[in-house]
């Protein structure tokens, strides 16, 4: 799988976030160690501090499914359909993903990759 295919992939998802507040739409494309993709969309709601990130519904997906290996995660996000501008992911998608990932776990983006050390560099443990 392709940084480009990942990437694509994340663009899909992005047509069923559900964004009707924001009018943000995001889209993510989780790949697992063993080679499986769990996409995921944000999904708002009238309430608005309910809203899911479409980074956490990816992982929550894979976690559901018992997958907890990740290699990297695609994310792309835009008001307009324009995808090609970076979305960064937010801190709470960051620290979730810290939960299962090393340093190394890359981010891909439309303008390239960074690693887990790159975006959230001093992260909570328990
Ligand atoms: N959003 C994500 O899906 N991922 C992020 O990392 C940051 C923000 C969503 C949440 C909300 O539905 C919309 O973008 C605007 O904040």
């Amino acid at each position: 799988m392709t940084d480009e295919e990942l990437l694509k992939l994340a663009e899909k998802a992005a047509e069923h976030s559900y964004c009707k507040y924001s009018g943000f739409s995001v889209g993510a494309a989780l790949l697992c160690e063993d080679g499986t993709v769990f996409t995921g969309c944000n999904v708002e709601n009238g309430s608005f501090s309910l809203a899911n990130c479409a980074e956490r519904t990816a992982v929550f997906k894979a976690v559901s499914e018992g997958h907890r290996s990740f290699r990297k995660i695609a994310v792309v996000g835009s008001a307009d359909g324009d995808f090609s501008k970076a979305c960064f992911p937010c801190g709470a998608c960051l620290q979730v993903l810290s939960e299962f990932c090393g340093g190394d776990f890359t981010f891909v983006l439309p303008d390239g990759a960074y690693t887990l050390d790159d975006l959230l560099p001093k992260r909570f443990e328990l």
